[in-house]
């Protein structure tokens, strides 16, 4: 049977193939580390095979009800924004995912019509310009340069900007790059795009994850829209994550339950 046309625009996840390839190398024998996938080396922590053990025996094994996540791990998000970024959030702007791949191809399927535009930081995350091209969005790469290790710059951004522009993915921690973005220069990135119909996708995977001390989460720090996808911890790594709108403005768009907002920041 003939696919359907969208599959042809995208390929394959080459952080699989790597961690396909790594595993290959491995049963021949080959001492090789793999850098792949982003699986950590060490097993679920056992304070969080308990609860999850706790919950299977207490009948917790049918749908979530909301399917936007149950009410305290919804509530259990806003206190982390709260805690961690001091941002006051309602769990109704919450909605809780099977992992962050899923928290952001429901955004960008929510907000992307055929033609609008991403701004990408390069390097990104593979799924990124998968998910917007099955989306019907553009990607707009945006190449970070040497002088600036990589990262790139509100010159840069403002730039990119065109009518079309419509959202822009803002990894940091960042992988593959390995890098943060420290307040400042996130705060003059977002400063480029307040005021403008842009929204930030913060995809704040490795924010938890990090050893720099830096005050992270570029969630606290956008003077525009933003929806923030999701963290791991130290505690355990989950696959499960948020996204979730910054508060403080009027509403501008809401969506399938990811509510956007202007952030006052
Ligand atoms: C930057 C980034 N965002 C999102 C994800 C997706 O995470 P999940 O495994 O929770 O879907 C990954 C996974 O490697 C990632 O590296």
């Amino acid at each position: 049977m003939k696919l359907a046309d969208r599959v042809s625009l995208i390929e394959e996840a080459a952080t699989l193939a790597t961690a396909a390839k790594a595993a290959e190398m491995k049963r021949a024998g080959i001492d090789v580390v793999g850098f792949g996938a982003g699986e950590p080396d060490f097993d679920t922590p056992e304070h969080i095979k308990a609860a999850a053990n706790r919950a299977l025996a207490a009948g917790h094994t049918s749908y979530a009800k909301p399917t936007s996540g149950i009410p305290e791990a919804r509530a259990a998000v806003c206190k982390k924004f709260l805690r961690d970024n001091g941002l006051t959030y309602q769990p109704d702007q919450v909605i809780v995912t099977v992992g962050g791949k899923e928290a952001l191809y429901l955004a960008f399927m929510a907000l992307l019509n055929p033609g609008d535009e991403v701004l990408l930081p390069v390097p990104y995350w593979v799924s990124f310009a998968e998910q917007i091209k099955l989306c019907g969005g553009v990607v707009v790469p945006l190449v970070g340069s040497d002088a600036t290790d990589l990262k790139i710059t509100p010159k840069q951004t403002a730039a990119a900007l065109t009518p079309r522009t419509k959202i822009l993915v803002f990894n940091s921690p960042s992988n593959p790059g390995g890098f943060a973005y420290t307040p400042a220069k996130t705060r003059a990135i977002a400063d480029v795009l307040a005021g403008r119909d842009v929204i930030v996708f913060s995809d704040e995977m490795y924010d938890q994850l990090r050893y720099d001390k830096l005050p992270g989460g570029a969630s606290g720090k956008s003077g525009g829209k933003l929806a923030s996808i999701g963290w791991r911890s130290r505690g355990g790594l989950f696959g499960g994550a948020a996204a979730g709108a910054s508060d403080g403005g009027t509403a501008a768009v809401a969506t399938g339950g990811i509510s956007v907002r202007g952030a006052a920041a």
